[in-house]
């Protein structure tokens, strides 16, 4: 059972609202634009003051269905506002907040379409999704009901929490075009007005050629790319993207460093996101390497073990 920390909470969201008004992201605050090398980091998290921020991923998935509405909520009750999903589409189109490319492990695809092995999600429509429970695996049945959320109503629910988005594109070579398709929806919702995409948006993908794609699309757009490339690859990576977020069993202090020397596709310092990190010590192991944010399913704990936004 999870415990809410109402002062807390209230803390961290003003801490991090004021920190974002003032300064924007930690790279930003870092160094001014421009080309050449990148200056000294301030160091992890916004001007330095506080630990790595801390995003939920797949929403506060230690503690409710990951990537629903009800994990959106519950990042934001324990004072969180960044939260990161997963993107996939539907039969008929529809984008959907869903990790896995089947829809076995998260949902009752199995008793409600029992003849439609092996349940990819590309192969339902967004109709048939929408009938699923996507709650009832998880725990004790407390959240029996939820859904599996469309990308549209996943973003209405963000922006009305006045949470943040670190959204991947999952998968791109299943869905061709994906990239194209994210970029509409989050138009239509409203994230690409130039106050939200500068401070409230991060697109992120194992494919280097679908951040690209979005880079090339829209320039403006905050991107990362998921993985660990090696320190002489990486200033290839600085020319579409701004991010290298790695798993962190994968880094090291030095490689961290390597990726803090470069500017990226907006000519700021580089940052690096590490994952998944659910534990005390991890957390101020990868803090102690240098990281700018640690995503992780439970981030009360890692905002215990770092003090992070
Ligand atoms: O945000 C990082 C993380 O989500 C990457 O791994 O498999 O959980 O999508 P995965
Ligand atoms: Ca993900």
């Amino acid at each position: 059972m999870y415990v809410v920390r109402p002062a807390a909470a209230a803390a961290a969201a003003f801490l991090g609202l004021t920190l974002t008004v003032l300064c924007g992201t930690a790279a930003a605050a870092a160094s001014a634009p421009g080309p050449g090398p990148a200056a000294p980091s301030a160091g992890p998290g916004p001007m330095g003051l506080g630990g790595p921020v801390v995003y939920a991923h797949r929403g506060a998935s230690a503690y409710a269905p990951e990537n629903t509405l009800e994990a959106v909520d519950l990042a934001r009750g324990l004072g969180f506002d960044w939260v990161e999903n997963d993107v996939q589409r539907t039969r008929d189109g529809e984008l959907v907040v869903i990790h896995d490319d089947t829809l076995t492990r998260t949902t009752d695809v199995e008793e409600v379409f029992p003849d439609r092995e092996p349940w990819r999600v590309r192969d339902f429509t967004a109709a048939e999704i929408a009938r699923l429970d996507a709650g009832s695996w998880f725990a004790d049945g407390r959240y029996t009901g939820a859904r599996v959320p469309t990308l549209r109503e996943y973003l209405d629910r963000v922006r009305l929490n006045q949470q943040r988005l670190l959204l991947e594109i999952k998968k791109p070579e299943l869905y061709p075009g994906i990239e194209e398709d994210t970029l509409e929806v989050l138009d239509e919702a409203g994230w690409l007005e130039e106050r939200r995409v500068a401070d409230r948006l991060v697109v992120q993908s194992f494919s280097a050629d679908s951040v690209s794609v979005v880079h090339d699309l829209r320039p403006d757009l905050v991107t990362a790319f998921l993985g660990t490339p090696a320190v002489a690859d990486l200033p290839r990576y600085a020319e579409f993207t701004d991010r290298i977020n790695p798993m962190h069993t994968t880094i090291s202090a030095d490689w961290v460093a390597a990726v803090h020397r470069l500017r990226g596709a907006h000519g700021r310092v580089m940052e690096v996101d590490t994952w998944i990190v659910d534990d005390a010590a991890t957390a101020r192991k990868v803090q102690d390497m240098g990281v700018d944010g640690i995503i992780t399913n439970a981030p009360d704990v890692v905002r215990e073990a770092v003090g992070g936004f």
